[in-house]
């Protein structure tokens, strides 16, 4: 509604200029806000204040040429000027009543596709070769999966890249260490427990100076494409991506192995790069390196911070890589945004990169990058999250515990429920909170993980949002219909009605917000405010019950399907799937 409004005013706007009431280069920011008392009608704009002077004129007489000139719309009731030169727009119920019809029955919940879609790269989740996920994974690949899949409904171009760490020297040691166990046992190695490899294999090159050797000698060999080399390393990548798409799997994360772009795919453009930036006198030889200085960042002593992109021993760094990767999503993809879902204390580093890719003419500036930067995931007691014993919590094991404790909050309220049905409803419960907890914080703070407060039907948790969704499903039960056919005509003729239909319009916004800011936590608090405006609608407006007569029934169920909708489809933007019984 108030982009519909906002559209108005911007037609507005150019009508003014054509006749010269306001000068050609006017650009007002155009701002419609809602009310806070109805008596002022549902929306208001201070155009007239902002453009006053420029016009000329005061606020008030330009409010009244702004109404004069605002396009014909069946959405606007009535308006009038208020105070210092306030418009007010009061809406028609009937319109917002046409909306909720739509909103029930369509699949996407009355959200346009947008008009101009763009070519979007998301940078997300990452995880390390040999290496358990570890917390901070779980961060990025759940705010960026959630966004990822709210671009793409609105019909961008969205490339996923899973940029995992699949390269550098550490790969020596490991290959190194795979075929000594590969020599040592016959049955096929196993790997699940992928931390204690790295480990024994770090333990080995630190320990046995033979081991050592050969594993440095691997490296030399794995960077000159031996073949040996190379498929070991192959199977180091799958067998930890097997592990990690199990776990998107079981999260119901929409990564698969064909969007894995990880460091190695970069690395035979780095030598072509460190030689293009040192030509175009960005990198300068430093004692024996190539280094990039940056009159943007300075370091302790005030001086230009030197960025590393090529150490003395011929190796390329971290920044290199993301300066190659920038570019290839430029040359590859025509990327218009590139959104980088990592943590924050990797922004220095980013911002070097993207500095030196755009000084280097290869980030344009028709291309934005964005750092969707998150916060820490710290325990309950506020330091990092760990393990009792302080080791890294396994992203697997988290997620079955999560699964058990799910089991026994489902069990407890529904005594009746077991077996296979319990499993099914536990499993979703379970996956849902864990990501609804992270998503629904402002992800720039740091994030308290606490099982009680994201297994609980209270506040703006998962189960209360599953809740929510599936009390509707139980109301079209016991009502004996089919949500899908309903057809009654939407009368807004109570307060909560009418509060819970202009809550239900502005899923639009919520969509756009998240996918303007790559903030999933504003579908969240939406989501949240959607189900208690339900909730406070269906306290004051009965639906079974015997007085209610048919023509409310029937709206009033409509209103819940168009409420059922919206939470279904917003909660899938999330990656989150909703439960017909709970
Ligand atoms: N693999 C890195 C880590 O575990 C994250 C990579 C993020 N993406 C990037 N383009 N640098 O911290």
């Amino acid at each position: 509604m108030k982009d519909h409004i906002q559209q108005l005013l911007e037609q507005t706007v150019d009508r003014l200029k054509a006749q010269a009431i306001i000068p050609a280069d006017a650009a007002p920011r155009l701002q419609v806000d809602r009310t806070k008392d109805k008596s002022h009608g549902d929306l208001a704009t201070n155009l007239a204040m902002m453009l006053a002077k420029p016009a000329g004129k005061n606020p008030r007489e330009l409010a009244g040429l702004i109404i004069d000139n605002l396009p014909e719309s069946t959405l606007v009731a009535k308006t009038e000027i208020a105070g210092p030169g306030f418009i007010n727009f009061f809406l028609d119920a009937g319109w917002l009543g046409k909306q909720i019809e739509t909103i029930a029955s369509d699949d996407r919940a009355n959200v346009a596709p947008i008009a101009a879609p763009q070519t979007i790269v998301t940078d997300y989740s990452a995880p390390n070769v040999a290496k358990e996920m570890a917390v901070h994974h779980i961060r990025s690949t759940v705010i960026g999966d959630a966004v990822t899949r709210t671009l793409e409904f609105l019909g961008h171009n969205v490339v996923r890249a899973n940029h995992i760490g699949d390269w550098g020297t550490q790969f020596g040691m490991l290959i190194a260490y795979l075929e000594k166990m590969e020599n040592e046992s016959a049955a096929d190695m196993d790997l699940s427990d992928l931390e204690a490899f790295y480990r024994e294999a770090k333990k080995c090159y630190d320990e046995d100076g033979e081991f050592a050797e050969r594993a440095r000698n691997y490296v030399v060999k794995l960077q000159g494409g031996d073949e040996y080399c190379n498929a070991m390393w192959r199977k180091l990548v799958d067998i930890t991506m097997a592990q990690n798409q199990a776990i998107y799997d079981r999260l119901g994360v929409s990564l698969s192995n064909d969007d894995i772009m990880g460091e190695s795919l970069y690395n035979p453009m780095l030598p072509e790069i460190v030689a293009d930036l040192t030509k175009q006198g960005l990198a300068v030889e430093d004692q024996g390196a190539k280094v990039v200085f940056l009159d943007e960042f300075k370091g302790k002593d005030g001086n230009p911070m030197g960025v590393i992109i090529q150490k003395r021993d011929g190796g390329f760094l971290y920044t290199t890589t993301d300066i190659a990767a920038a570019k290839y999503r430029v040359d590859t993809f025509a990327a218009d945004r590139i959104l980088y879902f990592i943590d924050s204390r990797q922004a220095q580093h980013l911002q070097q990169a993207w500095l030196i890719a755009r000084k280097a003419g290869y980030l344009p500036d028709t291309t934005t990058t964005e750092h969707c930067a998150f916060g820490m995931m710290l325990g309950k007691d506020g330091k990092p999250f760990k393990t009792r014993s302080g080791g890294t919590v396994k992203l697997a094991d988290l997620l079955e515990e999560a699964h058990q404790r799910a089991t026994k909050l489902i069990g407890e309220k529904n005594p009746d429920l077991q077996g296979d049905a319990l499993d099914t409803i536990a499993a979703t419960v379970a996956m849902a909170s864990v990501k609804y907890s992270d998503l629904s914080k402002n992800r720039t703070t740091d994030y308290v993980f606490d099982w009680d407060n994201m297994l609980t039907f209270e506040g703006n948790t998962a189960p209360y949002m599953l809740y929510a969704f599936s009390r509707i499903q139980s109301i079209f039960r016991k009502a004996g219909v089919n949500a899908a056919e309903l057809n009654g005509t939407v009368v807004l003729a109570h307060d909560k009605e009418e509060a819970l239909a202009q809550k239900l319009v502005q899923f639009n916004d919520a969509v756009q917000g998240v996918a303007n800011k790559g903030m999933p936590h504003l579908m969240c608090t939406y989501l949240y405010e959607l189900a208690g405006a339900f909730m406070s609608f269906y306290e004051a407006c009965p639906i079974n019950k015997d007085d209610v007569a048919e023509d409310a029934k029937a709206s009033r169920l409509r209103l819940c399907a168009a409420t059922a909708n919206t939470l279904k489809v917003g909660l899938g933007l999330l990656g989150i799937n909703t439960l017909d019984r709970m």
